[in-house]
């Protein structure tokens, strides 16, 4: 599986979940995350500032990925799109498909997240059994929520951001 924005809160989540059902995780994000995400369970790490993220997948799974998950889009997206296996997933919580010229045969998803208490349980279940851990990367009081915000709009926000009341 390869993860797209790895290091983030919504990929950071993924890798987690990926690596209980025995997935062999590549995550992508900058190098300076690399550490974090192999903390997280990845199996191996790719610098998206290094070159063709698409050529590094091929270096360590040369019939390329079952499934591609994007929480970043972008050019990004587009070169990792030939790392996938003919008939493999794409899951994007960001595009809706509409430009992407996929390869025929690959199956896609976007996935929008839905209030769901069985969802919910699921995941505390895995944080309380140690499987599932949320990284914080700050935490912010209330009256601070623009900065909390203004944080969360870098798009380089490794682990969840925190608003306390
Ligand atoms: N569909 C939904 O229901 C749903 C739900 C939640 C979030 N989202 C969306 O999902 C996206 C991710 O959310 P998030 O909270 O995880 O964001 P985030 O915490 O800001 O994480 C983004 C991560 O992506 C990495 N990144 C940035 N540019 C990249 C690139 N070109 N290639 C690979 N990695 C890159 C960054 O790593 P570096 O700092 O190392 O560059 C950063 O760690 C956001 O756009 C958010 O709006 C959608």
């Amino acid at each position: 599986m390869l993860i797209l924005g790895a290091s983030g809160g919504v990929g950071g989540t993924a890798i987690q979940l990926a690596k209980n059902v025995g997935a062999t995780v590549i995550a992508v994000a900058s190098a300076q995350n690399a550490d974090h995400m192999k903390a997280l369970g990845a199996d191996f790490t790719i610098d998206y500032k290094a070159g063709s993220v698409a050529d590094a997948v091929k270096k360590v799974a040369p019939d390329g990925v079952d499934l591609l998950f994007d929480a970043v889009s972008g050019d990004t997206l587009t070169q990792s799109l030939t790392a996938l296996k003919p008939n493999g997933r794409l899951i994007s919580v960001l595009n809706d498909g509409k430009a992407l010229h996929l390869p025929a045969g690959v199956r896609f998803q976007h996935v929008m997240t839905q209030p769901s208490v069985p969802d919910l349980d699921f995941l505390r279940e895995l944080a309380d059994s140690g499987k599932l851990e949320v990284p914080v990367s700050a935490t912010f009081a209330l009256a601070d929520v623009k900065q909390a915000f203004e944080q969360i709009e870098t798009k380089h926000t490794t682990g969840k951001v925190v608003i306390v009341p």
